[in-house]
């Protein structure tokens, strides 16, 4: 553990890190989490065997809630040896250091054995979103050049055994039953059988700069981005946790966000428990009801959420919040989109505290701006936690300057020198490089700071969709219904909703042959939902006759944006909802 403190209310404890900690601190922490070897780091090791090895084994690591709120809970100690066991089915399956491991579970315990057993092997853990269908969830697995999946049954079955034949670099596939069921089939092997007959393995003795995890991200182009993180995130995600969250021993922490989401790699699975925290997963989508209960009967202390969550929450009104008022919560949070101040403050009337909005990116790999307990301004995504230089930049081409005057607005850039700062963009070496200058991370978010110091989201300097706090390429839709003989042309973009903040739309011309109406639309929308998922799905699809494009041929986003905003909604053919994090799956 990074030496714990005591004697202080979480607010001081905030105040008195954030004011100490400094660029050496990174080294300090880095030097408290190093292990199994001397100077080697493991996130493993630094979450689960540091703790087992300091007589800690025996407290309570995860609280796993079924759908049917049928409890499941590990130890340290147990989760430790579980992953240990994983760690030598992946070593005799192949797996050597640097190998991908991907994973399609959704929100469980296995998931935790998975990730910290493919850190112990020294493998890259590269969980994929559960609501992605097919062609996704292909264009991530060859990128990631996975050699093993781990998944349920049941997702593996409905969205991954049908491309097993277009996927050479797959050779394992490991399957978690329903209901801790044995899984049979000649394609794949019962994961819980193997973990179980194994023999534990000792953690890898990894170096900080090796590659650990894998998540992606949309890009500007069709394919996704792989972007990479090594072990050394863990260093900024377990001290961002303790500055932004104040995280004491033995705090229940409960994030619900999707493994899919960098947000559940670095704060519900590494962070909280590297802290000595319990974490608590809900398998079930969203309920309002049992969202409170969960809160207030799990005596969750620390809750870590996304803007479209709580204001489906706060529509649900006062006077069920008020059932579920009495609770132990201390600090909420939230990340993914702006944060309106209405949000912040109905978190105090409605659970006793304010959301504190964070801001952070899949590249940064932790929170690296925040409103912090005692330092937090309603609106804005707060300042740059102590170690993390910000600036807000004008840029040109390669050049960039930086914005000086309060409140105008530039791109947000960071000091590169963050631990869990990413390490490449998979197979983009060019992009990853024109990613950084002079020593800045140029985020692609255009901010603004006020005399305060604190930063205003303004907008992304690209045409990202931001949906229910996930960021959505609008070429990957595209590309994912061009593969329908309708479709001449598409052009994606977002379309602004109260919930959702942005709901992906799609403009189509249509080929010869293919008449614009009801039916064509309710195919295409099947279409894309089966294809692309319930995560990447236009919500609504408009026929035009022509795209309206720039001179030099490409589509006019702003011009479609428009459009879409103008357009009706029709309600009927909405499909089923999503929430953030969890999109529903069909
Ligand atoms: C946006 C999320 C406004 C932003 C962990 C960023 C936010 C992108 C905030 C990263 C916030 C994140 N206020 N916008 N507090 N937090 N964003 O990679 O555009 O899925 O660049 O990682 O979300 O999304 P990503």
């Amino acid at each position: 553990m990074v030496p714990p403190m005591s004697g202080q209310t979480p607010s001081e404890q905030c105040f008195t890190d954030a004011a100490s900690l400094s660029k050496t601190d990174w080294a300090e922490a880095r030097q408290a989490l190093t292990g199994p070897q001397p100077g080697s780091l493991n996130i493993a090791h630094a979450v689960l065997d540091r703790q087992v090895a300091a007589g800690r084994g025996d407290r309570a690591a995860v609280l796993s809630l079924g759908r049917r709120y049928e409890k499941r809970r590990l130890s340290v100690a147990q989760l430790a040896d579980q992953a240990a066991r994983l760690a030598q089915v992946l070593t005799r399956h192949g797996i050597v250091p640097g190998d991908k491991v991907a994973v399609l579970t959704g929100r469980r315990i296995e998931l935790y054995v998975a990730a910290f057993g493919a850190w112990k092997a020294g493998a890259v853990f590269c969980p994929l979103f559960s609501a992605f269908g097919p062609g996704p969830l292909k264009s991530r697995l060859e990128l990631s050049q996975a050699k093993v999946l781990i998944a349920t049954e049941d997702l593996y079955r409905r969205k991954v055994a049908g491309l097993r034949a277009s996927l050479p670099d797959l050779v394992h596939v490991l399957l978690i039953g329903e209901d801790g069921q044995p899984v049979a089939g000649e394609d794949a092997e019962d994961f819980n059988a193997l973990v179980a007959a194994a023999t534990p393995a000792a953690t890898i003795a990894t170096q900080a700069e090796d590659p650990a995890f894998l998540h992606f991200t949309s890009g500007t182009t069709g394919t996704p981005k792989g972007v990479l993180h090594s072990h050394s995130a863990v260093v900024a995600q377990t001290l961002t946790a303790r500055l932004v969250f104040g995280l004491q021993e033995d705090d229940v922490f409960w994030c619900t966000a999707d493994p899919g989401w960098i947000t559940n790699t670095a704060y519900a699975l590494i962070a909280p428990l590297a802290n000595g925290c319990q974490v608590v997963v809900d398998e079930a989508e969203f309920d309002p009801r049992r969202w409170y209960g969960i809160l207030k009967d799990e005596k969750v202390n620390v809750w870590y959420t996304t803007p479209t969550n709580i204001r489906m929450m706060m529509r649900y009104g006062a006077a069920l919040a008020r059932v579920y008022k009495e609770n132990s919560l201390r600090v909420a949070a939230s990340v993914g989109e702006p944060l309106n101040p209405e949000a912040v403050a109905w978190g105090e009337k409605a659970l006793g505290v304010p959301f504190l909005d964070t801001w952070w990116q899949t590249e940064t790999g932790a929170i690296a701006i925040a409103n912090c307990p005692g330092r937090a301004k309603a609106g804005s995504m707060g300042m740059p936690l102590p170690g993390v230089e910000a600036a807000v930049m004008s840029r040109e081409l390669t050049r960039i300057t930086p914005v000086d005057q309060p409140d105008e607005v530039g791109e947000l850039a960071l000091r590169a020198d963050l631990p869990s700062m990413f390490t490449a963009y998979m197979g983009e070496g060019a992009h990853y490089d024109s990613s950084f200058v002079d020593g800045w991370y140029l985020t692609g978010d255009l901010v603004r700071r006020d005399s305060d110091g604190c930063y205003w989201f303004v907008g992304r300097a690209d045409d990202m969709i931001k949906s229910a706090s996930h960021t959505i390429g609008p070429f990957e839709v595209e590309c994912g219904l061009m593969d329908h003989p309708a479709v001449a042309e598409i052009g994606v973009v977002g379309k602004p909703d109260l919930l959702l903040r942005e709901v992906p739309v799609a403009f189509i011309s249509l080929n010869p042959g293919f008449e614009p109406g009801e039916a064509l639309r309710v195919e295409l929308l099947t279409f894309a939902r089966q294809c692309l998922g319930g995560a990447l799905a236009p919500r609504e699809i408009h026929f035009v006759d022509a795209m309206p494009k720039t001179t030099t041929g490409k589509i006019l986003r702003r011009a479609l944006k428009a459009k879409a905003v103008a357009e009706p909604e029709d309600d009927e053919l909405i499909l089923a909802p999503v929430h953030a994090g969890r999109f529903d799956d069909e």
